[in-house]
């Protein structure tokens, strides 16, 4: 390296021959870390060799330092503008790259219009019609315990009742929940009688898939306590409920069976496909089981602290999914969970979609 004494003609040779070198390392960075190699190369502030070349300037004796500053700061001035224009062609071109194959003169992406699921539509629908007759909503959580989902809820240890509710077990006693009942414990817990809620939400069963079966699905649970509640008004309720949904439509109570109701029934509506004229949905029978329902045991109030002698009242277990199907002539509950745009847009429409 050159100290005191560099020539004027040494230092313009010197400067050419960095102009030279630069030029091309510049000129041919294809990419925004190749050209940054350069830069610290050429022009670094600390090690490049611009600084070293400023460094001889120094050493040019005195009557050479015009013309050999003149030459240096040209120099300099045309590898930096080189430096820039390179930066901003690799930034115009990693942009192209970006968009590969994109043809800019295309319309723009039509805008999608999110919407609500079918079963998430009933489940508001007979939200609304409770909420009218005086239900507020209550939710519980999908994990369970086993206490809360069948213990407290009078299945006795080991009942035949429990196969039904076959279900996942996260560790030891908790577990998926099988059904939305174990929200009437829950509520009774916490809010003293009179009570009327609506508690929608998943339940999980270890069900095979199929045509009106699903592993996972929605229920609604409603729970009415208060002085003086009788089987009557469970039907009046229910019924009512019914015709609100439906419109004028026949409906009927089969006795049934479940630990946490005595006595229990299940309410069917007339099958909505085919009018009761039957059909593959309703298995010919011309009616559709919509709902598990009760008067509330009173081991069950027992367990959930409230005096059964004081109290007494009535619950049901609504399938959300089946009553879709019902109302929105599905012929099998999986198109609902398939998640086919197609499917759930003609249902999403209003034209379609009856009340929303
Ligand atoms: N939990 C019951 C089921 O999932 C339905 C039900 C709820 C029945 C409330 C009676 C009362 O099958």
């Amino acid at each position: 390296m050159a100290t005191h004494g560099t020539s004027l003609q040494a230092f313009l040779q010197r400067i050419e021959a960095f102009e030279q070198d630069a030029t091309p390392a510049l000129r041919d960075a294809a990419s925004p870390e190749q050209l940054e190699v350069a830069r610290i190369r050429f022009l670094g502030d600390r090690a490049g060799l611009l600084k070293e070349i400023q460094k001889e300037l120094g050493a040019l004796a005195k009557e050479d330092k015009p013309a050999g500053g003149r030459a240096f700061n040209e120099v300099k001035t045309r590898v930096a503008a080189l430096l820039e224009e390179r930066a901003r062609a690799i930034t115009v071109t990693a942009r192209g790259a970006a968009s590969t194959g994109g043809d800019l003169t295309m319309p723009s992406r039509q805008q999608w219009v999110g919407a609500k699921h079918p079963v998430t539509l009933v489940i508001e629908e007979i939200a609304d019609i409770f909420r009218a007759l005086g239900f507020t909503i209550a939710l519980g959580p999908q994990v369970e315990t086993e206490w809360y989902n069948f213990g407290a809820l009078n299945f006795p240890p080991d009942h035949p009742a429990m196969d039904a509710h076959d279900t996942l077990y996260v560790r030891d006693d908790i577990l998926l929940r099988t059904h939305t009942s174990p929200v009437q414990i829950r509520t009774l817990q916490q809010y003293p009688p009179p009570i009327r809620i609506l508690a929608p939400g998943d339940v999980f069963r270890r069900d095979f898939f199929d045509a009106s079966h699903a592993p996972m699905f929605a229920q609604i649970e409603g729970l009415c306590i208060d002085e003086g509640i009788s089987f009557v008004d469970l039907k009046a309720m229910l019924t009512n409920f019914a015709r609100r949904f439906f419109g004028s439509t026949k409906t009927r109570f089969r006795p049934s069976y479940f630990p946490f109701t005595e006595p229990s029934a299940e309410m069917d509506v007339e099958c909505q496909l085919c009018k009761g004229a039957g059909c593959p949905v309703c298995k010919q029978t011309g009616w559709t089981e919509i709902l598990g329902s009760g008067m509330v045991h009173p081991s069950v109030l027992e367990s959930a602290g409230v005096d059964p002698e004081r109290y007494t009242g009535w619950a049901f277990g609504m399938g959300p999914a089946r009553i879709a199907l019902q109302r929105y002539d599905i012929p099998d509950i999986r198109i609902l969970y398939d998640s086919d745009a197609r499917f759930l847009e003609q249902i999403a429409t209003p034209a379609r979609g009856g009340k929303t």
